[in-house]
């Protein structure tokens, strides 16, 4: 099979003339060749260079052969290198030792060099085809996981295409413990918001992944219909098919393309480029597996935000629908959102009810639909039998809404909107803690609005009148009515409500 990098074994023998003569026989065969004279030796050059192979003299001064071959099998880094004995002992007991020791071979002194290269070729073979199941059983593990986290870690409302890339590619190029078998590079293509291509290259360097920007201008012709759209190419393949994207990273970014995996669509392209070895169609799985889950979650997530857009599209234009016979009260209804949400936050309830709250607090009032204009519209004050109909507007607003679990909370609000911590209120005359938090909150969003704007029956106030109503009444409206510490929040932050008023305004 051929390999990108040629393996390197390492011989230790106390002899040199046996170490020469294996060294050259090696050498002449394209192994890079390390030597070390006894087993210290043997065993500081296994801690700091790339050893694909041993061929290890038994009786050695310092340590012998044995000894280093348990200390290499013993070791989690060092064991997967095949150890062969070359010894002139041939007892049984040494034999039996040695295999106890681990080595894969024993070879007999003095060497038969067809037999050593054999055995060395064949040992090399099965080596790589364990890393290579090592390494797709490590790529299962690792696309389980990813899957897992991105599932876990799925924001449906802010999916983020570059940072799931960033996670795509960091995951194929990150390089377990000594493996080099990983694209030292990635170039990715990605479509813009703006319709434009981008190209970024991350490469791999001194165990760090970097990302640049290139100016890359090809073209590809990407045809949707293929079945795949994940390939791989080694060698002169990689010219064949991509003669001038390999053409531009040769000139541009002075790097040859030896072997490449690479996933084609219009919204993203992957290149992987320069694996340690020949690329096989389990690794343009894996690409192909984490591509199609970032795209699957994508189109997900932006049918999901699309869904939710319509949903709030919708709740806003119902919450209209309901002031179409009331006054004309511009954006109260969107301010009152805010107010509430200003009041969660200062709560500190959890992000989910604020966001929606500030949607849904919106229909506290559908229930208006079902109130005569006459009454809505009334310049002055309200006789007792207008009266008696205007509150129900609870009442019907909670009729209008239904059951629907999306829109419990928006339920809960235009029932108890009107009621007062006191229990003066209206329609249950609830009081304290059993007035749900929802109808503490919005009493106080809605009536600071209410006493901004111009009605019928009332004029404008400017924000510190409407602040002195509130918390030290009018006759009409008296502290009592709301919950203490929401009384406090708006009294301590009352300057937020007023900026969302201006702002908001008109
Ligand atoms: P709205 O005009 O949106 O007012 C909502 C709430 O704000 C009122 O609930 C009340 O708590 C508060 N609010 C409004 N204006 C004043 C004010 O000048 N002083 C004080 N202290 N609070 C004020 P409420 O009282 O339950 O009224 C519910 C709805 O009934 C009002 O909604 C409005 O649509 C109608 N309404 C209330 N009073 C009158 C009125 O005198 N004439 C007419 N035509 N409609 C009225
Ligand atoms: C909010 O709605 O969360 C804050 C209120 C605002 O400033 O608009
Ligand atoms: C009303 O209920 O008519 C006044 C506005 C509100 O309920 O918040
Ligand atoms: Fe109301």
């Amino acid at each position: 099979m051929p390999e990108t990098e040629s393996s390197v074994i390492l011989c230790v023998d106390d002899e040199p003339n046996n170490l020469a003569l294996l060294g050259a026989l090696l050498a002449t065969e394209g192994y890079g060749v390390l030597k070390a004279g006894n087993g210290m030796e043997a065993l500081e050059q296994l801690g700091t260079q790339r050893v694909d192979l041993v061929l290890l003299d038994v009786m050695m001064p310092v340590m012998d052969g044995f000894e280093v071959c348990r200390k290499i099998k013993d070791d989690e880094r060092l064991r997967h290198i095949p150890v062969v004995f070359i010894t002139a002992l041939n007892e049984k007991e040494d034999r039996i030792e040695g295999i106890k020791a681990g080595a894969e071979e024993f070879l007999l002194k003095p060497f038969d060099h067809a037999e050593v290269l054999a055995r060395v070729k064949m040992l090399l073979k099965v080596k790589a085809l364990n890393e290579r199941l090592k390494s797709a059983y490590d790529s299962i593990i690792d696309i389980n996981s990813y899957g897992e986290q991105t599932i876990k870690t799925f924001d449906k409302m802010n999916f983020n295409l570059q940072r799931k890339v960033a996670d795509i590619v960091s995951r194929i190029m990150h390089r377990k413990e000594g493996a080099s078998d990983r694209p030292r590079n990635v170039i990715v293509r990605m479509l813009n918001e703006k319709g434009k291509h981008e190209w970024y290259r991350y490469a791999y360097t001194f165990g760090q992944i970097e990302k640049a920007g290139i100016d890359l201008d090809i073209s590809m012709n990407i045809s949707e219909q293929d079945e795949s759209s994940t390939f791989f190419c080694n060698g002169l393949d990689v010219v064949r098919r991509f003669g001038p994207l390999s053409k531009i990273l040769e000139e541009s970014l002075n790097m040859r393309a030896e072997n490449m995996v690479y996933y084609l669509s219009e919204p993203l392209c992957v290149f992987g480029v320069n694996y340690g070895r020949d690329v096989t169609p389990y690794d343009a799985a894996v690409l192909n597996s984490l591509v199609m889950h970032t795209l699957f979650l994508r189109s997900l997530a932006s049918d999901i935000k699309e869904i939710e857009d319509a949903f709030e599209y919708t709740v806003h234009a119902l919450a209209r629908a309901a002031e179409a016979n009331d006054e004309d009260t511009g954006n109260h209804i969107v301010r009152v959102g805010h107010y509430c949400a200003i009041i969660a936050k200062i709560l500190e309830l959890d992000e989910e009810f604020i966001d929606k709250i500030r949607l849904q607090a919106q229909m506290h009032d559908v229930g208006k639909i079902h109130v005569h204009p006459d009454i809505l519209k009334k310049p002055g004050k309200l006789t007792d039998d207008e009266w008696k109909e205007m509150r129900k507007h609870p009442a019907y607003g909670t009729k209008i809404l239904g059951e629907h679990r999306r829109l419990s909370m928006a339920k809960i609000i235009a029932f108890t909107h009107h009621e007062r911590w006191d229990g003066s209120g209206y329609p249950q005359g609830l009081k304290g803690e059993s007035i749900p938090i929802e109808g503490r909150i919005i009493s106080i969003a809605d009536q600071y609005d209410a006493l901004r704007n111009a009605r019928v029956y009332k004029p404008a106030f400017d924000h510190d009148t409407s602040y002195r109503i509130i918390t030290e009444g009018d006759g009409r409206s008296v502290p009592s009515h709301f919950d203490p510490q929401i009384l406090k929040a708006f009294t301590n932050n009352a300057a937020m409500f007023e900026e969302v008023y201006e702002r908001l305004k008109g």
